[in-house]
């Protein structure tokens, strides 16, 4: 499933990261990929041991929490904390999938990459090309969305940025684990589950929502690895 999350960040709140963003150290995207990466990886990423990378990935992992799109679709056991990208004068990233497993800062202990991530930091207008091109079963989807939406795709996809041609694409992206592995398991718990809210919405509680509710649990019980 690619689903996009709206307004992960407000304005205000693209406004103030982009601030800090802008003033702190990048280096070539170079250091968070693999051999095959490597070889189609044109970009740059906020140095992510600066202690500006560390508080803004903070605050961008803050935000996912608190958007309960997010936090259905993904069903997080692990978000690894986020890193920033940048890609002006042809930069791209050719076609690749995203390496299976990530390892946890601190600990170390290894994490399974379920689900990709890339939040937006640069309107659309403020740069040519640079879309997300996710390929699945159904075809390519280009995705460029406004400065604080979110995709969120299945890791397993490939995919890739195109060249940017004018000005500059900003970003925030990230992995999860989720506790639901299978993308078709967790498609069908999402859908339930906005369903459910839906209904609430519309008739309000009743017996009926109860079981729903019910199936809901025991599926999540059923499939969840915690
Ligand atoms: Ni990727």
């Amino acid at each position: 499933m690619l689903l996009h999350v709206p307004q992960v960040l407000n304005a205000a709140e693209v406004a103030a990261l982009r601030r800090r963003l802008d003033a702190a150290p990048w280096v070539d995207g170079l250091e968070t990929v693999g051999a095959q990466g490597a070889k189609v990886k044109h970009n740059r990423q906020l140095d992510a041991a600066s202690p500006a990378a560390r508080e803004l990935s903070q605050v961008v992992t803050a935000a996912l929490f608190k958007q309960p799109l997010f936090v259905s679709a993904a069903l997080p056991r692990h978000v690894l904390s986020p890193f920033f990208n940048r890609y002006g004068g042809g930069e791209h990233y050719g076609d690749h999938v995203d390496g299976a497993i990530r390892f946890l800062p601190g600990d170390g202990q290894p994490m399974r990459t379920d689900l990709s991530a890339t939040l937006f930091l640069a309107e659309p207008e403020a740069y040519d090309g640079g879309d997300l091109v996710v390929r699945d079963t159904y075809g390519e989807h280009l995705v460029k969305l406004p400065a604080g939406d979110l995709i969120l795709y299945p890791s397993t996809s490939l995919h890739r940025v195109e060249p940017v041609t004018r000005g500059e694409r900003v970003a925030a992206f990230t992995w999860i684990q989720s506790m639901v592995r299978d993308d078709g398991q967790r498609t069908q718990l999402y859908e339930l589950d906005q369903a459910i809210q839906s209904l609430r919405t519309r008739v309000g509680d009743g017996p009926e929502l109860v079981t729903l509710t019910g199936h809901y649990h025991n599926l999540l019980r059923r499939w969840a690895e915690v």
